[in-house]
């Protein structure tokens, strides 16, 4: 057990929802009632107190990613949002404590950028299709087939990859990356890893050739151009919003295409009268809550990963100290440079959006 945490055993000892809690919680009950039940409200408000508590007692921060559930994300999360958004708080955090409220990933990006604070996560098991896709031989096999050829590397991969990369990226700047990677190296090609469809994507997007990996998110890979012409027929009106994890036939049939921040920016900034996410489900739920003239069509799929993470564990995570993530310092300076080279580009004056017209085009990439 760490210092300064408390031996504490599973389950969560019961916290009463007590009359004084209820009127603590009222405002956060008012913002969410619509998405979360009474029943469920009497367990989560006296957590989601003693959670804030625990923050402030510890000096610890909760980075939620835009999958939590609205009780983690609205109730809880100190800084919400995107890979790229949580990865940039990461850094410039002040706090001694960095609990991620998202996968395995983001948390080792946190440790990567923050290695003198102490990263927790609160499920261990909290892992990612993308980044169980690829290992760090994979990666050196790769280099040594393409000499002098920049590798990019979605931050959705483990630090050991991370470490073998030369810049990292997420949806939110995967076109940028690979133009400046390509500029910076002087060449006309980039390895562009591990995600098949962003990698696709973004080929649509650029002059740049693009090698790419046959990894997929499990729940992004899951749409079809089929169920886009479905919605089309059965919601004329909405608009439909999807995340470039998706195949290329679901971002030729949206209207826009962004990471998870560029969506719910483009709702709360154009305030659709119908709209769709193509995405995983808790994304509808928060931006739900903030956009209440917006109705929501929900044809998502869960994250089994991000779903690990709940109030529960957030709170044993704050009392305990587990599970603490670490990463080999020899592994964490490698892949810092990465990370690094990626948080110290220019941070896009809007969310970056995928231009359709571009989107529709089809572009050969070669696959490894
Ligand atoms: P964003 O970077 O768009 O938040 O996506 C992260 C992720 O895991 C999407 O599946
Ligand atoms: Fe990984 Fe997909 Fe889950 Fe995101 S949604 S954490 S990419 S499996």
């Amino acid at each position: 057990m760490r210092d300064g945490f408390a031996v504490s055993e599973f389950p969560v000892p019961a916290l009463d929802f007590t009359p004084a809690v209820e009127a603590e919680t009222r405002p956060l009950w008012e913002k969410l009632k619509s998405r979360v039940t009474p029943i469920e409200w009497r367990t989560q408000a006296p957590l989601i107190l003693a959670i804030n508590a625990l923050k402030r007692e510890k000096n610890a921060v909760i980075l939620a990613h835009n999958y939590m559930t609205p009780e983690i994300f609205h109730g809880v999360g100190d800084y919400v949002g995107d890979s790229l958004g949580l990865a940039r708080e990461a850094a410039r955090s002040d706090a001694a404590i960095i609990v991620q409220a998202g996968v395995h990933f983001m948390a080792e990006t946190s440790k990567i950028l923050a290695p003198d604070k102490t990263v927790l996560i609160p499920d261990l098991r909290a892992g990612c299709s993308l980044a169980s896709s690829i290992t760090a031989a994979d990666v050196r096999l790769i280099k040594q087939r393409y000499p002098g050829v920049p590798v990019v590397t979605y931050v959705n991969t483990s630090a050991e990859v991370k470490a073998e990369t030369d810049i990292c990226c997420t949806s939110a700047n995967a076109v940028q990356v690979v133009e400046a990677a390509a500029a910076e190296w002087g060449v006309d090609r980039v390895i562009l890893i591990p995600d098949e469809y962003l990698a696709k994507n973004v080929a649509r997007q650029t002059e740049i050739k693009i090698i790419a990996w046959q990894g997929r998110c499990e729940v992004h890979e899951r749409f079809t151009g089929a169920d886009m012409a479905e919605l089309r027929e059965a919601y004329p009106n909405a608009e439909i919003l999807a995340h470039p994890e998706c195949p290329t036939d679901v971002i030729e049939a949206s209207d826009f295409t962004g990471s998870t921040a560029a969506m719910s920016d483009y709702v709360m900034r154009r305030k659709p009268k119908q709209v769709v996410l193509i995405t995983e489900c808790s994304m509808a739920d928060n931006v739900a809550v903030d956009a209440p003239e917006t109705e929501f069509v929900r044809p998502c799929n869960l994250c089994p990963h991000m779903k690990r993470i709940t109030l529960e564990n957030i709170y044993q995570t704050l009392l305990t100290g587990q599970f603490e993530v670490t990463v080999d310092p020899a592994i964490a300076a490698r892949a810092r440079a990465a990370v690094q080279r990626m948080v110290d580009l220019p941070p896009p004056l809007k969310p970056a959006r995928y231009d359709l017209v571009k989107a529709r085009h089809h572009v050969e990439v070669e696959l490894i």
